[in-house]
C-alpha cells in the first residue's frame, strides 16, 4: 500500500501562520509523523505540497499510489482544476483539512472537491491526516 500525502497552497506555511488555527508544528513534523503513522502498518507513503494548482493537478494525475490524502488548502473552494484532476483518475481521494471549516469563515463551508472525493475529514488538527490516512488502512 502506497500513499500520497499531497498539499496544497499555503501548507508550507503551518507551524508559522495562524499558529492557534494550524498549530505551531511544521510540514516537515506533520510529514514525518504521518510517515511513521504509515510505516508501523507496513505502508509506504511520499509527499509532495505545491502552491500552484497545476503542479498540484499534475500530482494526481500522474501518482501511482494506492490512495492520496489530499488538504487543498484554499483551492478547496474554488478549483475546478483540481475537482476535474480528481474525477479524472481512478485512485482513490481523500479530503482533509487541519481545521473545522464549517465553523469558520462562509466562504470555507463550500468545497468544490468533495463531491469526487471518497470522504472528507476535517477539524482534527494534523490528525485529520492520520484518520485519513488509517481510512486507507483498516
Ligand atoms: C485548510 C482550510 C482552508 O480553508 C485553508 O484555506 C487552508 C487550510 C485546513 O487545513 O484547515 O489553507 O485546508
Amino acid at each position: 500500500m502506497k500513499l500520497l500525502i499531497l498539499n496544497g497552497v499555503n501548507l508550507n506555511m503551518t507551524g508559522v501562520r495562524e499558529k492557534s488555527v494550524y498549530g505551531s508544528e511544521t510540514l516537515d513534523d506533520i510529514n514525518r509523523e504521518i510517515e511513521a503513522f504509515c510505516k508501523a502498518r507496513g505502508a509506504e507513503c511520499e509527499f509532495f505540497q505545491s502552491n500552484l494548482e497545476g503542479e498540484l493537478c499534475t500530482q494526481i494525475q500522474q501518482s501511482d499510489a494506492d490512495g492520496i490524502i489530499l488538504n487543498a488548502g484554499a483551492f478547496t473552494h474554488y478549483s475546478y482544476a483540481l475537482r476535474d484532476a480528481i474525477a479524472s483518475v481512478k485512485t482513490p481521494v481523500v479530503e482533509v483539512h487541519m481545521s473545522n471549516v464549517h465553523a469558520r469563515e462562509e466562504f470555507r463551508h463550500k468545497s468544490v472537491i468533495s463531491e469526487v472525493c471518497k470522504g472528507t475529514v476535517l477539524g482534527f488538527g494534523k490528525k485529520s491526516y492520520i484518520l485519513a490516512a488509517e481510512s486507507f488502512l483498516i
